[in-house]
C-alpha cells in the first residue's frame, strides 16, 4: 500500500485517541439526557432507497447525496439525514403505538459537499423527533432536551425561528406551483432575495411584492401582516394558528431562559419543512455556522402513501458541537490497571483477575511478557494507574504484587481482597 492509500476519502475522518473518547462521550450525553426527557432510541439503516430522499429533500441535500446501485441494481443512497427514515420507520413498525411517539436517535449521515470548517462528508447527528403532537408543546419539548443537552456540555446557544407555513401561504394564496415555492424558499435559504423575488414576480407581480414585505417584518408586526392579507390568504385561520406557534415557541424558550430571535429570512434547506423552523447557533464561541437545526413537518407521512400525522423535531450537528467546545471536554484517559502476567501463567489467570476488576468498575488490560520490567515500563506509557504483577512467585502464592504507578510505592496483597483494596485505595488516592 502506497503512503495515499493511508488517507480516507476526501472529507472523511480517522477519529482516534482523545477525540474518540470526546465523540463518545457526547453521544453518551446525547443519549442520557434523550432518555431523561421520555425519548426512546431508534437505530434507522445507513442504507436507504432513494426515492425516500428523492422528492422531499431540498434541492441542496439532493444535489449532495451519495447514489449509487447496489449489485441487484437497486437505486440507493448513504443517508443525508435521518428524519426521512423515522417518517417511513413510524409508518411501517410504529402506526400501532399510542402517541406521542417520542425517537431519539445519533446517526452518521453523508453529504458529498467541499468539505471546510465544520464541514465534512460523513458527519454526526443526535437527533429528536416527536410524532402525534399538533400544540407548540411537542416542538418545545424536543428543543428543550436538546437545550439541555447543550446546557449539560455547557454549549451556549441561542434559537432563530421562523415559520415557512406563512410563506407557503402567502405563495399558495397567490397561485405559485408548489416547485416554484420549493424553489423560491431555496433562493431565500441561500440569501438571494432578489432572485427570489423576481421568480415571483415572473408569476404575480403581486405575489414578489407581498413576500418582500413578509420578509420585512418583525415578529411583533406579524399579526398587522395577517391582518394586512386577510383577503388575500386562502387559508387565514392556518396562518393565525402558525403565527400563534411561533410566537408560543419563542416566548416560551425566552421564559426559560434563553434566547431566540424571529428572522422572517430563515426558510431551512429541507423541503419537507410545513410550519415552524429553527436553528441552534452557539453564543461566544468562534462557530458561526449553525449547530443544529429543526422543525414541523406534518403530513410527510402523506408523500410516502401513509396517513397525515404531527411531526416535528431536530437534529444537532455533534461534530460541530465538539468543534464549538474545542478542548473543554475533559474525558478520562488512560486506565485504572494493567494486569501484567509473566509468559509462563495461563492467560486465563490474568483474565479473570480483569474479570473481578470490572465487577468494581476499575477498567484494566492484560500485558504478557518474559520480564516484568518490562510490562511495568508499558503500564506507565498507556497511562494505568496501577501495574497488577503476577510473577511466578505470586502465582505459586496466591499473591498480587500492587504498584502504584504515581508514587512507585509496591505492596504484595493477596488475591481475594484485590479489587477492594484496589478500590478503596483510588478512592483515597494514596497507596501505602
Ligand atoms: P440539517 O439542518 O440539514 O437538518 O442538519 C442538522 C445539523 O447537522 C446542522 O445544523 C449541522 O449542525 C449538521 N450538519 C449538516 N451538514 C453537515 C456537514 N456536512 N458536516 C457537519 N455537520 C453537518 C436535518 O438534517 C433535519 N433532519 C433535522 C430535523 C430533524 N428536522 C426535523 N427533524
Amino acid at each position: 500500500m502506497g503512503g495515499k492509500e493511508y488517507y480516507p476519502p476526501r472529507g472523511l475522518r480517522d477519529i482516534v485517541g482523545r477525540q474518540a473518547l470526546v465523540y463518545e462521550y457526547v453521544f453518551n450525553e446525547f443519549r442520557r439526557i434523550s432518555r431523561l426527557h421520555g425519548f426512546q432510541p431508534v437505530l434507522p439503516p445507513t442504507i436507504e432507497y432513494y426515492r425516500l430522499f428523492e422528492e422531499k429533500s431540498g434541492e441542496e441535500i439532493k444535489k449532495t447525496m451519495y447514489v449509487f446501485e447496489d449489485k441487484a441494481g437497486r437505486l440507493l443512497a448513504l443517508r443525508p439525514e435521518v428524519t426521512a427514515s423515522i417518517t417511513r420507520i413510524y409508518l411501517r413498525k410504529l402506526r400501532g403505538e399510542v402517541k406521542p411517539i417520542k425517537l431519539y436517535y445519533v446517526s452518521q449521515c453523508f453529504r458529498y459537499e467541499e468539505p471546510q470548517f465544520g464541514r465534512y462528508r460523513e458527519f454526526w447527528q443526535g437527533g429528536l423527533e416527536v410524532i402525534g403532537v399538533k400544540d407548540v408543546s411537542g416542538d418545545l419539548e424536543a428543543a428543550f432536551t436538546a437545550s439541555r443537552f447543550l446546557d449539560v456540555l455547557g454549549l451556549k446557544h441561542k434559537y432563530i425561528v421562523g415559520n415557512v407555513a406563512i410563506h407557503r401561504s402567502l405563495m399558495r394564496s397567490y397561485g405559485i406551483p408548489l416547485d416554484v415555492q420549493d424553489h423560491v424558499l431555496h433562493l431565500i435559504d441561500k440569501s438571494m432575495i432578489d432572485e427570489a423575488i423576481s421568480v415571483l414576480n415572473e408569476y404575480n407581480v403581486e405575489a414578489g411584492m407581498a413576500m418582500k414585505d413578509l420578509l420585512s417584518r418583525s415578529m411583533d408586526e406579524l399579526e398587522s401582516f395577517i391582518d394586512e392579507y386577510k383577503d388575500v390568504l386562502v387559508d387565514v385561520d392556518r396562518v393565525i394558528f402558525e403565527n400563534e406557534r411561533l410566537i408560543g415557541f419563542i416566548n416560551n424558550l425566552r421564559e426559560l431562559g434563553y434566547e431566540a430571535v424571529y428572522d422572517p429570512r430563515l426558510v431551512r434547506g429541507l423541503a419537507y419543512y410545513t410550519g415552524l423552523i429553527y436553528e441552534y447557533k452557539t453564543i461566544g464561541s468562534k462557530l458561526r455556522i449553525s449547530i443544529g437545526g429543526g422543525g414541523r413537518y406534518d403530513g410527510l407521512s402523506t408523500v410516502y402513501g401513509g396517513p397525515y400525522e404531527y411531526f416535528t423535531g431536530l437534529a444537532l450537528g455533534l461534530d460541530r458541537i465538539i468543534l464549538a467546545l474545542e478542548n473543554s471536554i475533559s474525558v478520562l484517559q488512560g486506565l485504572d490497571a494493567a494486569v501484567i502476567l509473566s509468559a509462563d501463567i495461563p492467560i486465563s489467570y490474568g483474565l479473570k483477575i480483569k474479570y473481578r476488576l470490572e465487577e468494581y468498575g476499575l477498567s484494566s488490560m492484560i500485558i504478557v511478557v518474559r520480564k516484568i520490567g518490562k510490562g511495568v515500563r508499558l503500564a506507565s506509557k498507556k497511562s494505568a494507574r496501577f501495574a497488577l504483577i503476577i510473577g511466578k512467585r505470586e502465582y505459586s502464592n496466591g499473591m498480587i504484587s500492587v504498584k502504584d504507578l504515581s508514587s512507585g510505592v509496591q505492596v504484595e496483597v493477596p488475591l481475594e481482597s484485590l479489587p477492594f483494596y484496589l478500590y478503596v485505595k483510588q478512592k483515597f488516592n494514596s497507596l501505602d
